[in-house]
């Protein structure tokens, strides 16, 4: 079993994740801890850089007695030529889990097609289905439901924005993305979305998307990989930052999330990365404990 997109899960597998992921935070909260996976290796491969999501997959690995590997592309064969195909493969014979970082949504595809234990996508261009797993547990320690929220993504159309649209579909949320044309998201994720009986609204009016809004959920505006799109994007989605305006339109019990890394005075204000409505650094905790609970579903 495979971890590639968050639609990998059906909604009763994920709530069961869930519930798992919020035991097990308590648990270590009261400095209990099991060695649910002594002996266990996870290789991580990195294309690109990370702290969260290195971070937590490691301590996750060590908190239940594992072990985890860094495994930056720079430093493996992989950089001088050796293909991917047989790096799954020989990966499969060391390790019990592939996660892996990867530019190319296609490369985390090619490495699950080869690889003989499960693969998990650490983020691609296309989807970050761990972000979500941490979001959704966020979501349900701060509003108890998801059936009937409205989600409002402000910003680029991206990776962390396209997993967000399934994971509303999944779980009952309907979802307005606010972004300048151009930076729509994935447009068969949208209709994805719609099959599974998401409404998915687009819209480039961030103020009218913000109205009676649950989650306000924000991300970069020029992800890994698009720096040189750098100074067209940063003029482009000017208008669609995460502000106090902005919250004032909203419901008054909003959450506001950002994946993170952020760009204080860029996509979000210092201020409302402060607020009292801010969930973003729970959020990032969050990566820990459902990334926990991901583990033990794959390998315990
Ligand atoms: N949100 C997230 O995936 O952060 P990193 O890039 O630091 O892993
Ligand atoms: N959209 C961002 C997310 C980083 C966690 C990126 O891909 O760089």
């Amino acid at each position: 079993m495979n971890f590639i997109s968050i639609c990998d899960f059906d909604a009763a597998r994920i709530s069961d994740l869930l519930d798992l992921a919020i035991s097990l935070k308590e648990k270590r909260m009261k400095g209990e801890s099991s060695e649910l996976l002594k002996n266990k290796s996870l290789g991580m491969l990195f294309e690109k850089s990370s702290t969260r999501t290195r971070i937590s997959f490691e301590v996750a690995m060590t908190d239940f007695g594992g072990h985890a590997l860094y495994l930056s592309r720079r430093d493996l064969q992989l950089e001088r030529g050796e293909p991917l195909e047989d790096t799954a493969r020989v990966l499969s014979g060391y390790v019990h889990a592939i996660m892996i970082r990867a530019f190319k949504h296609e490369t985390v595809s090619k490495i699950a097609e080869h690889a003989t234990v499960p693969v998990i996508n650490g983020l691609s261009d296309l989807e970050h289905p761990c972000q979500s797993l941490a979001d959704l547990m966020t979501i349900k320690e701060a509003k108890g439901k998801f059936t009937g929220l409205k989600f409002v993504w402000i910003g680029d159309g991206n990776n962390v924005c396209n997993s967000s649209i399934l994971s509303c579909a999944l779980m009952g949320m309907d979802i307005i993305v606010a972004c300048p044309k151009g930076y729509e998201p994935d447009a068969k994720i949208i209709s994805n979305a719609k099959a599974l009986g998401c409404k998915v609204e687009i819209t480039d009016n961030p103020k009218k998307a913000a109205g009676g809004a649950d989650v306000l959920y924000t991300d970069v505006w020029v992800s890994m990989g698009d720096e040189e799109e750098k100074e067209d994007r940063l003029k482009t989605l000017g208008p669609f930052q995460i502000n106090k305006d902005l919250i004032d339109i909203a419901d008054g019990d909003v959450i506001v999330m950002h994946c993170l890394p952020a760009h204080r005075g860029q996509e979000i204000t210092d201020e409302v990365m402060n607020d009292s409505h801010s969930v973003i650094f729970t959020q990032a905790e969050n990566r820990l404990h459902a990334q926990k609970a991901l583990l033990l579903k794959l390998l315990g």
